[in-house]
């Protein structure tokens, strides 16, 4: 089943996700709604917190058009080692018809549970590293809006405010 995604400035989107502490039939559907969800978008990363449900669970799939999909679900994962740095352009589902090149590291080391709540570590770098970053940024309420300067954000909020009043 697809979910409505939550969009800036909704509060729950500020909120920090807490772990997944046992891997149930619960967390196995939210997977499967959130990749659901991402498809349907489309999109290329999302996080439980974008749905309204404050969990540390992301999926991402970063595989071109032409290649069969390569979904990664990653629960309570965390980035081990980092390095490197690349400025790139994001956008977010949850922050509609808006895109801006944020600083992210090159390659990052993440360690996660699988939905089979097995360890594995990932060894990212480019689109995926990016991706794990700003994914992994929204289960501790992070926009990757909040890494642009003020300026920039301001402009951003000042086009959104503008566009709900029409
Ligand atoms: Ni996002």
């Amino acid at each position: 089943m697809t979910h409505t995604i939550l969009t800036f400035p909704d509060p729950l989107l500020k909120q920090k996700a807490t772990p997944v502490a046992i891997i149930n039939d619960e967390i196995i559907q939210l997977a499967k709604d959130m990749a659901e969800t991402m498809y349907a978008a489309p999109g290329v990363g999302l996080a439980a917190p974008q749905i309204g449900v404050l969990k540390r669970l992301i999926i991402i799939d970063v595989s071109a058009k032409n290649e069969p999909p390569q979904l990664i679900t990653a629960i309570n994962p965390v980035i081990i080692h980092s390095e490197g740095e690349t400025f790139e352009e994001e956008g977010c589902l949850s922050v509609p018809d808006y895109s801006a090149n944020v600083k992210r590291h090159e390659r990052v080391v993440v360690k996660a549970l699988t939905l089979a709540g097995q360890e594995r570590i990932w060894h990212a770098e480019g689109l995926l590293a990016v991706a794990f970053q700003h994914e992994i940024d929204h289960l501790n309420g992070v926009l990757f809006i909040d890494h642009l300067s003020p300026l920039k954000r301001q402009l951003y909020i000042k086009k959104l405010k503008k566009r709900s009043n029409r």
